[in-house]
């Protein structure tokens, strides 16, 4: 059971997520990331995966927005964002972001993807998408992986090399597995479990930094 301090500091980030405009709670976990490990730089083209209610997406458009004002940058630069955010659940709209309510694991998800950013890979993809808890750890950490698993497909498919990845994970007994898998992958990898999360959820983010091929 939440006890009081808990309940009294989901309160308060739930009326400060209000008072700043964003959907959800959420979004202070991307912005702890963010302050952290900077996944947002020179992030353009991005793919939000679950983003239901869309504090993510509200997070992501901000820093595409901001990037757009750095002209100077002489590595990488656009004159246009491309933000997608998908879930099974509907998803109110957000100016100048693609929105689609389907499965991501579903095959037709890579042909919107294809189609929307012209077959271009991407800067930065996220996931906060969680399976519903069934309330036993064992299997439902079983399923989110498989889940990870999924999204691990659609990041080496489509991230771009030395693009940013951040993903939600449930600790417990593939875990270990699933870090190796994304050291792999990336040039650095980061487990984080921001300051905004309950403590007593077995959830943490990892953050894979610059896609190695
Ligand atoms: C914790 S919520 C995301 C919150 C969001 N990041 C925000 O800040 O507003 C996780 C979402 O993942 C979605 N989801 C889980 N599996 C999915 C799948 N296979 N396809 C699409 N959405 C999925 C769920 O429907 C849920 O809305």
């Amino acid at each position: 059971m939440p006890n009081d301090a808990e309940e009294h500091r989901k309160d308060a980030t739930y009326k400060k997520a209000k008072r700043e405009g964003y959907r959800a709670r959420s979004a202070f976990k991307l912005l702890d990331i963010q302050n952290r490990y900077n996944i947002f730089k020179r992030a353009f083209y991005i793919l939000d995966l679950g983003s239901t209610p869309g504090s993510w997406l509200q997070v992501a458009k901000k820093y595409a927005e901001l990037n757009l004002t750095k002209h100077k940058d002489k590595y990488y630069q656009r004159d246009h964002y491309k933000i997608m955010g998908v879930d099974i659940k509907r998803l109110s709209p957000i100016e100048d972001i693609k929105i689609l309510k389907m499965d991501f694991t579903s095959p037709e998800f890579q042909v919107e993807i294809n189609n929307y950013f012209n077959g271009e890979k991407l800067d930065l993809i996220l996931s906060d998408a969680s399976i519903n808890k069934s309330g036993n750890k064992f299997s439902d950490q079983a399923r989110q992986i498989k889940l990870c698993l999924n999204i691990l497909d659609l990041l080496t498919k489509n991230l771009k090399i030395k693009g940013n990845f951040l993903i939600k994970v449930f600790q417990g007994a593939d875990f270990e597995n699933f870090y190796k898998k994304m050291k792999l992958l990336f040039m650095d990898v980061r487990s984080l479990k921001p300051k905004s999360s309950n403590k007593r959820s077995n959830e943490i983010y990892l953050i894979g930094l610059k896609k190695k091929y």
